[in-house]
């Protein structure tokens, strides 16, 4: 058996294009373009090349893309004063600080001091909560979001099956177990103190794989007909993309899976996007 392919490259595309019109729509009326401001400290190139594909993103749907790349060395407070002033511009809706940051800052600290109103990536404790507390979430996080959007465009319905997270960052594994909690599976969360991992892995109609290790998860331990999500993304030493699953052996097994490239990485893209224009539309309201 191969698994079929859940191509996010081309969800991404038609939901870009969707963004794309709505914003052209909100121009067309007289209404402002929805802007975002990006925030990078230091000079990391993976952090980079994740900016300029959001930045590409923003051209390509209508969003104005405001950039703010600062010195590793900047202080935690400097920082704080930027988002505070970012955060009382009228004309910025969306707002994100690009993780990882150096650790003379405090992250915790920088995103709390986002306002849940502008926290485009959904990670403010208040934006986390709701989605925990099953209340309405306007902003929630977009890998997760994307990985629930891409299933549903391929009708893949999850309600039920046994999902199992690999990797509980605040970034992907905790909004991820949150959001597959909402769409009714039973979820295991898995992290770095979890032992025999490959027990829960064997169990998983639904793997969700986020820890940033090329090929972690190998085809053996992977259930006949399983959906699999890889979320990695690394670049091995020759240069070349790959996730967290060895690819190769786990579509021989697995019934659906996403490819690294190609796969939840434009999805968490498209969805930073849809975040962006719901802040701007949310904005309208209270005008
Ligand atoms: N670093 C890796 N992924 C993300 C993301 O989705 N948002 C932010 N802010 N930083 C990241």
């Amino acid at each position: 058996m191969f698994a079929k392919i859940l191509d996010g490259k081309m969800i991404a595309k038609q939901t870009l294009q969707e963004v794309a019109e709505r914003v052209h729509q909100r121009i067309q009326s007289g209404k402002r373009a929805p802007s975002l401001a990006v925030v990078l400290v230091g000079s990391d190139p993976i952090s980079k090349i994740y900016i300029t594909r959001k930045c590409h993103a923003c051209s390509e749907v209508g969003v104005l893309f405001h950039s703010y790349f600062l010195p590793i060395s900047i202080s935690e407070r400097k920082l704080l004063n930027l988002i505070k002033k970012l955060n009382d511009n009228e004309d910025v809706d969306g707002i994100l600080v690009q993780l990882p940051l150096p650790p003379s800052i405090n992250v915790l600290h920088v995103i709390q001091a986002i306002s849940p109103l502008k926290d485009v990536d959904g990670f403010h404790p208040y934006n986390v909560g709701r989605l925990c507390t099953r209340s309405p979430a306007i902003l929630r996080p977009c890998t997760p979001l994307g990985v629930i959007t891409l299933l549903g465009h391929y009708n893949i319905e999850i309600c039920s099956l046994h999902a199992v997270v690999v990797g509980a960052s605040n970034i992907v594994g905790r909004p991820m177990s949150m959001e597959l909690l909402l769409a009714g599976c039973t979820t295991t969360v898995t992290h770095r103190f979890t032992k025999n991992l490959s027990r829960y892995v064997k169990d998983a109609d639904l793997l969700i794989v986020a820890v940033g290790k090329p090929y972690f998860i190998s085809g053996e331990w992977i259930k006949s007909g399983a959906i699999v999500i890889d979320v990695g993304i690394n670049r091995l030493k020759n240069g070349n993309i790959v996730g967290d699953v060895a690819f190769d052996e786990a579509s021989k097994v697995a019934a659906w899976i996403t490819p690294v490239p190609g796969g939840v990485g434009p999805m968490t893209v498209a969805i930073l996007m849809q975040n962006t224009l719901k802040i701007c539309e949310e904005n309208d309201k209270s005008m």
